[in-house]
């Protein structure tokens, strides 16, 4: 099982896919923990750079980075039948380089030649002037933290939302989104188990 957690920035994303993982330990399921942009080189070198990449230069290397991530990691650990658990997936590129003009219909295409496709797709969906707010008192706003960007991306996000995506209104307070996310992940797990009981 895949599960990608997606939405824009100050959602709550780390803390929700964290929280998956301990709901499905405390289940029985092997877990693994994955969040993109990821540990290879390419993903070292867009968090490193200090200043803004080219729309087309950033996809390559969020691709780049992609690739590498779904050979070592994704596709060795969903063989070993564990659930793999995504903190930010290919929904991100989709989102945010086509937020900068890139045609985001053809980064999914692009996406989904290479990496598999995830059963549960959680989106944490909120307005940017709420989560704005949020980085601001947490004082790490980043280049790709802004108000018009933002309303892009997750217009977006909004669009490209498919049969296996949930929203969760994530301008609740944690608390409330965390139950939200139980139940989701507890009724995808029933449904699941049910089509494949082994
Ligand atoms: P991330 O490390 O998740 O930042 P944060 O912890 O602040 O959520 O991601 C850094 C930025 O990378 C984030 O603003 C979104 C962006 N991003 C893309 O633009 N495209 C992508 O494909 C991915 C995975 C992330």
């Amino acid at each position: 099982m895949l599960i990608a957690v997606e939405g824009i920035d100050g959602t709550g994303k780390t803390t929700v896919s964290r929280y998956i993982v301990e709901l499905l330990r405390k289940k029985g399921f092997e877990c693994v923990l994955l969040r993109e942009p990821g540990d290879s080189e390419y993903g070292e070198r867009i968090r490193n750079s200090k200043k803004r990449l080219s729309p087309e230069k950033e996809l390559e290397l969020f691709m780049l980075d992609r690739i590498e991530d779904v050979k070592n990691n994704i596709l060795p650990a969903l063989e070993e039948g564990k659930v793999v658990v995504m903190d930010r997936y290919y929904f991100s590129s989709i989102a945010y380089q086509g937020a900068r003009g890139l045609d985001a219909e053809e980064i999914r295409k692009m996406n989904e030649k290479m990496a598999p496709k995830p059963d549960l797709v959680i989106l944490l969906d909120a307005e940017p002037e709420v989560v704005l707010e949020r980085i601001k008192s947490r004082g790490d706003l980043t280049p790709f933290e802004d108000l018009e960007y933002l309303k892009k991306v997750r217009e977006n996000f909004l669009k490209y939302a498919d049969e296996s995506t949930v929203i969760i209104d994530a301008s609740n307070p944690l608390d409330k989104v965390k139950e939200e996310v139980k139940r989701v992940i507890c009724e995808f797990l029933n449904v699941n188990l049910q089509k494949n009981p082994d």
